[in-house]
């Protein structure tokens, strides 16, 4: 087997990994995301030794790029990224030419539903919505077991719907987007609100800093009982059941999966979000509410998609 590497390109953080047969996770490697508002040479630095990381030396035969953000319908340029400094960016070659190896690309969140379906919680499904929340929320629509990407690419794009009218503002550039109330931003963004304010584990997790806050604080807090951390969670799982509730109202899925960085909390996110989806969804008990699952590959869904995506292009 030749080596594929996927790498999941976020707003906070780079990771790649190897996979084995099943689309299983053999190695991953991490690197901190330098920032949206950096030379783009540098988010290609990190790609670089993240896949470094994991190759250890051997000879990689492609790679497939999860990135978060617009991707075009060919597959070629990130459009725009909202967390991300590349606009309009023919990331697909640029790299293909600086690694000298071949590379494939796709948005982030249609990567993890590639994966999720071929070998994770929606395989077997028709007609499923996946989620994956990060830094923000990215979205996929699969009808007739087949991912939908609209006519330029980019449908599933969920994570920018308003849902406050002059909300939070968005690194999109807009206000009141569903992903500054539910994503690892809105966690960090309550949870900040509060430190310094009461008494939480936080203080200690972020060294009295509350600007040094991170998502998986707040999971760790929120695990080890934390009142502020546990009623962030709440908040953000509430809202991610409120979003779905629209999105099923609108598909109808068989069954809605949650991935990324965020899920690693499993059901302090998911109770709250399936209670709020049965209450927000029209219809309701006149219908079927689609279950909420975790995504079998949780936070590593976006590389595995990536992977199986760069497998597949090898043939
Ligand atoms: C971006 C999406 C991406 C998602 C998750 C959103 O802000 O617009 O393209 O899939 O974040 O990373
Ligand atoms: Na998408
Ligand atoms: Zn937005």
């Amino acid at each position: 087997e030749p080596l594929v590497v996927g790498i999941d390109v976020g707003g906070s953080k780079v990771l790649a990994a190897e996979i084995g047969p099943a689309g299983e996770v053999l190695t991953t490697a991490t690197r901190v995301t330098p920032g949206r508002l950096v030379e783009v040479g540098l988010v290609e630095d990190a790609l670089t030794l993240a896949v470094e990381d994991v190759a250890q030396g051997r000879p990689v035969a492609a790679v497939g790029l999860a990135a978060a953000g617009f991707v075009d319908a060919e597959g070629e340029r990130v459009m725009f990224a909202p967390h991300l400094p590349w606009r309009e960016e023919p990331v697909r070659s640029r790299l293909e030419e600086r690694w000298g190896t071949r590379v494939v690309l796709d948005n982030d969140a249609n990567c993890a539903a590639l994966a999720e379906l071929e070998h994770g919680a929606a395989a077997g499904a028709q007609d499923a919505v996946v989620v994956t929340m990060g830094t923000g929320i990215g979205g996929a629509v699969v009808v007739g077991g087949q991912l939908r990407r609209g006519r330029n690419g980019m449908a599933g794009e969920f994570g920018h719907a308003q849902v406050v009218p002059d909300g939070h503002p968005c690194e999109c550039g807009h206000r009141g987007c569903w992903e500054q109330y539910s994503s690892g931003n809105a966690l960090v963004r309550l949870a900040r609100a509060r430190v310094g304010q009461e008494p939480t584990l936080l203080d200690d997790l972020c060294g009295g800093d509350p600007s040094r806050l991170t998502g998986p604080m707040i999971t760790e807090a929120a695990g080890d009982g934390d009142l502020v951390a546990r009623q962030a969670f709440a908040s953000v799982g509430e809202w991610l059941g409120v979003g779905l509730a629209n999105l099923v109202a609108a598909l109808d899925p068989e069954v809605v999966v949650v991935g990324g960085g965020v899920s690693a909390a499993g059901d302090r996110l998911l109770e709250p979000a399936r209670a709020a989806l049965r209450r927000a969804l029209v219809g309701e008990p006149h219908r079927v509410v689609p279950p909420l699952r975790r995504a079998h590959f949780g936070p590593e869904a976006g590389a595995v998609g990536g992977a199986l995506m760069a497998r597949a292009a090898l043939g």
